[in-house]
């Protein structure tokens, strides 16, 4: 592996950006194959240096992968002047690792969000061409039927003239159903309910690929995703 400077390896991690590396080295908490390390300019082999701090080990990571469980609300933004943003839901170690949302949800869409340093994995991932299926959970007026679920398989036409891919609409019988898209235009979901008559009251996404929502996050929460779980992201794809 190519070599870093320690303070580039430390705040790949999180553990303390540029600026603070300098202190955290003085304080002498840090060590590199055994030996103390108080040079932020110290080169070393991520694969094979032995770094610790306070005698545990770190494994290097260049990026980091979070699912965030992001309530209504929030805007799916990195900042903004007036309106809280999912980033700001973020415990404060978290903040510094540049972290930024992988695709959008509406203000008032919950669910299933990844958030990211990864610009690569973020815009294989969002692209509207990536083929990747997301599910959804809608809450509706109206009751949808096997009419509209033969119509989301057809591949609806919206109000505008804007053409959707063919996609799958579950009926529970009821005002809720699922909905999976395999693309990602504005407002989809909520669009091409409406357009079957069917407005949506609640929208929560599910799923993104094989990726499920943890349901044991509480609204507003994250947790790293395991690295099976992020190669499940690209799961089913068309
Ligand atoms: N479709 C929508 O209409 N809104 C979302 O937030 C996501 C998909």
């Amino acid at each position: 592996m190519a070599l870093l400077r320690l303070d580039k390896y430390l705040s790949d991690l999180g553990i303390a950006s540029r600026r603070e590396v300098k202190e955290l080295l003085r304080s002498g908490r840090v060590t590199v194959d055994g030996a103390m390390a108080l040079r932020p300019e110290q080169k070393l082999d991520p694969a094979l240096a032995c770094v610790e701090l306070d005698g545990r080990p770190l494994i290097y990571t260049r990026y980091h992968y979070y699912m965030m469980n992001k309530p209504e609300g929030v805007i799916t933004a990195t900042e903004d002047r007036s309106q809280r943003t999912v980033l700001d839901l973020l415990p404060p170690e978290l903040r510094k690792l540049g972290l930024f949302p992988v695709g959008r949800l509406d203000k008032d869409t919950a669910g299933l969000l990844i958030l990211t340093d990864d610009g690569d994995f973020s815009h294989r991932v969002a692209a509207p061409k990536s083929g990747i299926r997301k599910r959804y959970l809608a809450e509706v007026d109206g009751v949808p039927d096997e009419t509209d679920a033969a119509a989301f398989r057809e591949g609806l036409v919206l109000g505008d003239g804007t053409r959707c891919l063919p996609a799958e609409l579950e009926c529970s019988g009821g005002s809720s159903c699922y909905v999976t898209v395999q693309e990602g235009k504005y407002h989809q979901v909520k669009r091409m309910l409406a357009a079957r008559g069917k407005p949506v009251r609640r929208l929560c996404r599910l799923s993104v690929g094989g990726l499920e929502l943890d349901k044991t996050l509480e609204p507003g929460a994250v947790r790293a995703l395991t690295e099976e779980e992020l190669c499940t992201v690209f799961i089913g794809r068309k």
